[in-house]
């Protein structure tokens, strides 16, 4: 494997955090600072994927109350099981927790990569940041 994952705290891994998400979130997909820093991070476990080279390729949160989100590759890293990865790690930490279940708001194009892991979709698609996100849940 030529990349790592780890889990960390917003006060360890902020700089490399901010980093990839200002990349995919705000630079690629165009979502304001004000959405995307929603002041949920401190309280947030945090998982943070870096190249052999020491590079942040990747991250992802969960919440306190078990809610997923925030997860991004970098470009050049997709499609080589980087955000798998990252998902496994904070549904490792979730079942850590003993979290009887998670739920994401997935970006719909991306539903298929929630799917594999067994998440499942519930309601109707709805607008957040002006991407369109539907709600998935996964019993753990
Ligand atoms: C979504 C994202 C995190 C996936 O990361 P990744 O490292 O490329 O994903 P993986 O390599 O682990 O993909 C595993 C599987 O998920 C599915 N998948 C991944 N990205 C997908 C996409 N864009 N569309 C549809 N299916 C996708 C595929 O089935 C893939 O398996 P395959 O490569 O064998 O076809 C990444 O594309 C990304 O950062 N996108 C921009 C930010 C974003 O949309 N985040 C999600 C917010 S809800």
């Amino acid at each position: 494997m030529d990349f790592t994952i780890h889990p960390v705290t917003w006060h360890d891994g902020e700089p490399l955090l901010r980093a990839v998400r200002e990349a995919v979130f705000m630079r690629e997909q165009g979502v304001s600072a004000e959405l995307e820093w929603d002041g949920l991070d401190e309280g947030s476990h945090h998982v943070l994927a870096l190249s052999n080279t020491g590079q942040a390729i990747g991250c992802g949160r969960i919440l306190p109350n078990a809610h997923i989100g925030r997860i991004a590759v970098i470009p050049e890293w997709r499609g080589k099981k980087v955000g798998t990865a990252i998902l496994e790690g904070l549904l490792a930490y979730a079942a850590s927790q003993h979290c009887p279940e998670v739920d994401v708001d997935a970006q719909v194009q991306v539903l298929p990569f929630y799917q594999r892991l067994g998440f499942v979709e519930e309601g109707d698609v709805f607008m957040d940041a002006n991407i369109p996100h539907r709600k998935m849940r996964l019993k753990l």
